[in-house]
């Protein structure tokens, strides 16, 4: 019997010499160890390395608020009421009995991670993630947004057919007062069938200065409406059309303000919201797959030390795919090809089913297993990869419901096949909503870690890509020329680690040698 499997877990501290509490901040003296290979005399030779870190946390979380864009829609109406539902600690009547509130499908409120072993019993004592450094609770956090729809987010919610309508009612009257504020609307970013909901928006058809300043001022009267120390904005609306990387337009910083100056065609709504934020000092976050970072953004991000994270919530076909084509390439299965299907019949399958915002997507859903496939040398020759083709297509009698249809087809042992027939009928916003509320928690944290090389005497913050968030997203970001993971186990295992590396805790090595060895 594991005796402490349900005993507090109201936090612990670490009791190490290496890691120190302050009321202000844990610190811990960390070593990273890793190992360097190097080609010599036609032979791999791999050398140990240890480097010291220190990482700083500030204890003190504040009041923090998360602003969506996109707030109307069936995202940002759908996590509004669930945060609200938690909140009250709401009970409703469903088909099957009543039902509570909960935290489902959010990695960092319902999930644990092993802290470690039980000193008497030898049994793995495990604690929510939540748990592992001093995060936001969603009860605490304050929502707001933009949405090119007036719709109050009640009615918003109605739109959406995604909730019981028991729990609808519950939260109804609250939802009702909240109400999204003016957006930026280029119709030429977006599907054209988008544009009879549009009748909440800003003058002006392509970027300016006056656009940015706009929504800067929004985020700083939000934050100041309600005493926020924090804003964070979440980028949950309508998949744009890729912008075209022009040379002397969005190539670099200096060029990207300009081509806002002077309202050049290419700079996509999210680029602009994005741009605001990073001059706000608010971390942005693009849930969508279009390329919203476009070089002269991150620059300006880098430049500024703000934090921006995309692209693409990583919510039901893909998070299968980077955990299944992990298992087959790992298992020395040699994946031949992928054929995914997927039929959706909510605003967002609307959107998509107009060619330009579907090739956005279909890039983004394409790239995810590179890195897999790459990594296996053995089953794959250099420049070789499996087929791999996505369709989605329009049908609006399944609403949120989506189907993903996928067939994956292997060569096994002796020239055998193996075919796995894969079908996932997600409810699309309920799996994205916990994501939203998983980007928000992680990356507010991350704005509260520093870090420093032995023997340096300032500590700074991550680089301003927040490449953590990739559990959560589909087409990953990464710092300029770092390598992307989309594997989906590594990806959790890198947010948890760091996580533990700033309290000090060794990464969860699985080797559990002390029931191996007696
Ligand atoms: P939705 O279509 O219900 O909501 C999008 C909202 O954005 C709409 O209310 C629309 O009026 C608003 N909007 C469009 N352009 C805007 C602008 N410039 N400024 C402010 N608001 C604007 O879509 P849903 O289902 O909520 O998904 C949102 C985004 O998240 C989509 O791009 C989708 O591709 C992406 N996504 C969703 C996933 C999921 O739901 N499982 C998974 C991966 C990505």
């Amino acid at each position: 019997v594991n005796e402490l499997r349900n005993k507090s877990q109201s936090g612990f501290t670490v009791q190490s010499p290496k890691v120190k509490y302050t009321d202000s901040d844990i610190t811990s003296n960390y070593t990273y160890r890793t190992t360097d290979v190097s080609l010599e005399d036609g032979k791999y030779s791999a050398a140990p390395r240890e480097t010291a870190y220190d990482f700083k946390t500030e204890r003190k979380v504040g009041k923090v608020g998360v602003m969506m864009v996109g707030w109307g829609g069936n995202n940002g109406s759908t996590l509004t009421a669930g945060l609200i539902a938690n909140r009250r600690k709401l009970q409703w009547e469903t088909r099957e009995g009543p039902h509570a509130a909960n935290y489902y499908g959010s990695v960092v409120m319902s999930s644990t991670v092993k802290l470690g072993t039980d000193g008497k019993t030898g049994h793995d004592v495990n604690i929510p993630l939540q748990g592992l450094l001093p995060m936001v609770h969603p009860d605490d956090l304050v929502v707001g947004g933009w949405d090119i729809s007036s719709m109050d987010i009640a009615a918003s919610m109605d739109r959406a057919q995604v909730l019981e309508p028991t729990l609808k009612s519950l939260v109804r009257k609250e939802m009702a007062s909240m109400k999204p504020l003016p957006s930026i609307y280029y119709p030429d970013f977006i599907a054209s069938n988008q544009g009879d909901r549009a009748d909440n928006v800003l003058p002006g058809s392509k970027a300016s200065m006056e656009h940015v300043e706009h929504l800067r001022k929004d985020i700083r009267d939000f934050k100041q409406a309600n005493s926020l120390d924090k804003v964070i904005v979440m980028w949950t609306a309508n998949t744009e059309r890729y912008a075209d990387i022009v040379p002397g337009v969005n190539d670099t910083a200096a060029n990207l303000l300009n081509a806002i100056k002077t309202g050049h065609e290419d700079v996509a709504p999210s680029t602009v919201f994005a741009v605001a934020c990073i001059l706000e000092n608010a971390p942005f976050i693009n849930g969508s797959p279009q390329n919203t970072f476009v070089p002269g953004c991150v620059q300006l991000a880098e430049q500024h030390g703000a934090f921006i994270g995309g692209d693409d919530f990583k919510s039901g076909q893909t998070k299968m795919k980077s955990a299944l084509v992990d298992f087959m390439i790992n298992a020395g299965i040699k994946l031949t090809s992928i054929a995914s299907y997927n039929h959706l019949g909510n605003n967002d399958g609307k959107n998509l089913s107009s060619q330009k915002q579907f090739r956005s997507k279909e890039i983004s859903k394409s790239n995810v297993v590179d890195d897999m496939v790459f990594a296996n040398n053995v089953l794959y020759e250099e420049g070789e990869h499996p087929d791999h083709t996505v369709v989605i297509k329009y049908m609006p009698a399944v609403g949120d419901n989506k189907r993903a249809m996928d067939e994956y087809y292997a060569e096994i042992f002796l020239g055998g096949h193996q075919t796995i027939f894969l079908s996932n009928v997600c409810e699309d916003s309920l799996l994205a909503s916990p994501l939203i509320l998983d980007l928000v928690l992680i990356t507010e944290l991350f704005t509260r870690i520093q870090w420093r090389a032995a023997g340096e005497s300032e500590f700074k913050g991550f680089h301003s890509v927040l490449s953590v968030l990739s559990y959560m997203l589909k087409a990953p970001m990464t710092p300029p020329g770092t390598p992307v993971v989309n594997a989906l186990a590594k990806q959790r295992s890198c947010l948890v680690n760091i996580m533990k590396a700033c309290v000090g805790l060794e990464p969860e090595n699985d080797m559990t040698l002390e029931h191996k060895l007696f």
